[in-house]
């Protein structure tokens, strides 16, 4: 398993490194996305969609625990999952995002611990903000899963 640690200065970097990401990402892929409140998990799922070129506006969803982004290119879909407000393995099984899975790249803010066992193996990206919330630096960790690569240049 190996894993990338990156410096992100500013909430367009974020959007950058999605984007940069998503380059990487495949249909079936799963991305557990771990970090705290506002640390820039919806900020790059909105990169990530830009970069796989779907359609819609990546948002926090407030009631809606999952929403799905289809390619304007013919591509694989996004589904960015919101598991906030999900505490356990089987109100996951309720979303049936296996279903989805196969053509989609499926993006889980909140994911941690809940979803690993739909995929036998997923990216996991850990952001870390400052304690001083005023700064806008995040430290980034990419776990790369066993099978793949990853090469962030444009
Ligand atoms: N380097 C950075 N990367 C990402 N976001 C940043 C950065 N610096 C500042 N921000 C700001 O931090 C906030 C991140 O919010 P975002 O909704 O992406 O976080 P989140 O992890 O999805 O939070 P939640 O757990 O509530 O869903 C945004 O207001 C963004 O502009
Ligand atoms: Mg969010």
């Amino acid at each position: 398993m190996s894993q990338i640690k990156l410096q992100v200065v500013d909430p367009a970097k974020m959007i950058e490194l999605g984007e940069a990401l998503a380059r990487n990402f495949q249909s079936g892929d799963l991305i557990v996305l771990d970090g705290v409140v506002g640390a820039g998990k919806t900020t790059l799922t909105k990169g990530i969609a830009k970069g796989l070129k779907v359609k819609g506006s990546v948002t926090s969803p407030t009631f809606v625990i999952a929403r799905v982004h289809e390619s304007q290119v013919n591509g694989p879909e996004l589904v960015h999952v919101d598991a906030y407000r999900l505490s356990s393995v089987m109100e996951v099984d309720g979303l049936d995002l296996e279903s989805s899975l196969d053509g989609a790249v499926t993006v889980v803010e909140w994911g941690s611990g809940l979803i690993e066992g739909l995929t036998p193996e997923n990216w996991l990206i850990q952001i870390v903000r400052d304690s001083d919330e005023s700064n806008d630096l995040r430290e980034v960790t990419i776990t790369i899963p066993q099978s793949r690569s990853l090469d962030l240049k444009a």
